[in-house]
């Protein structure tokens, strides 16, 4: 994605969950917060067009049945946005009752994840990494919420420095202890070459018991309107597998525990948790 700018799908994640909260089987089902919390982080990013105004629109009724439209072409942009929430919040609060003491999210954009969980769970430290022009757009709305002491908002360019680079000179990260890692709406983003390196670098900087919690694209291929579209914003989707093949697209060293939403390769993504092995 071009650096220097605040990432759009990252934005674009959030006015969908705003959107899928109208729905009140949705709106029972999100984890408690969530669409508040998201709402608040967007505003305070204060991004041009992505305002109260447009924010407003994108809640109405017929805004919600565009989304849902949208998702008879691509199936998985818009309800799976939601099961995929909650697919990450189910995988830590398990990951963290199975001993995890740290939790790291890829990719964050304007996840609240952490500002949720921080609060709950005072002996376990979280923490975001995100491009730095995003990560300084959700710092503001982060300290308006009050930054929880537990909760460490790192800024870099994966790309350019291995995630354990960047966490071995975090301050308050621990390269020997049980975490589980999120990387949500991350790696359809990014190659296969470079999928691999990020589960070697998360090997390389977490203790034993370790967990990765993440969704990937499926057969990306099948949707080639959507991204020629994302590709005009600078963020195409890069790579997917199919939840068979995943050994193959995380690679050695972890092994795999649950999958979720691939419906038989409709959906655009599918979740998955892997344990060190
Ligand atoms: C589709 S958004 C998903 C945001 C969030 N995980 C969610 O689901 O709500 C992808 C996020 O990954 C971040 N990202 C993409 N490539 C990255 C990289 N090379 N280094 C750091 N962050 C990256 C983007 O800035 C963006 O916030």
């Amino acid at each position: 994605m071009k650096s220097g700018r605040v990432s759009h799908t990252a934005l674009k994640v959030g006015f969908i969950i705003l959107a899928l909260n109208e729905k009140a089987e949705w709106k029972s089902r999100l984890p408690q917060n969530l669409a508040a919390l998201t709402e608040r982080l967007i505003l305070a990013a204060g991004v041009f067009g992505y305002g109260r105004r447009i924010m407003s629109l994108n809640k109405k009724p017929w805004s919600v049945r565009l989304y849902e439209y949208a998702e008879t072409k691509t199936p998985g942009t818009f309800k799976g946005i939601g099961e995929r929430k909650i697919f990450m919040d189910e995988q830590v609060l398990a990951a963290i009752d199975a001993g995890a003491k740290q939790v790291l999210v890829l990719g964050a954009g304007f996840d609240t994840l952490c500002l949720r969980l921080a609060p709950q769970f005072p002996q376990v430290e979280f923490f975001e990494v995100d491009h730095p022009a995003t990560s300084a757009a959700k710092a503001k709305g982060v300290a308006q919420e009050g930054q929880p002491e537990n909760m460490t908002l790192l800024a870099t360019d994966l790309n350019e420095t291995p995630l354990s680079v960047l966490m071995q000179k975090t301050e308050r990260w621990d390269i020997s202890a049980q975490s589980v890692v999120i990387a949500e709406g991350l790696f359809i983003y990014l190659k296969e070459d470079v999928v691999l390196q990020v589960f070697r670098e998360i090997a390389a900087c977490t203790g034993p018991g370790t967990r990765a919690a993440f969704s990937h694209g499926v057969m990306i291929k099948k949707h080639r309107l959507a991204n020629a579209m994302l590709r005009l914003i600078g963020e195409p989707w890069l790579s997917s597998c199919t939840s068979a093949n995943l050994p193959g697209y995380i690679g050695p060293g972890w092994s795999v525990i649950a999958t979720q939403g691939a419906d038989a390769g409709r959906n655009l993504e599918a979740y998955a948790v892997v344990e060190q092995c």
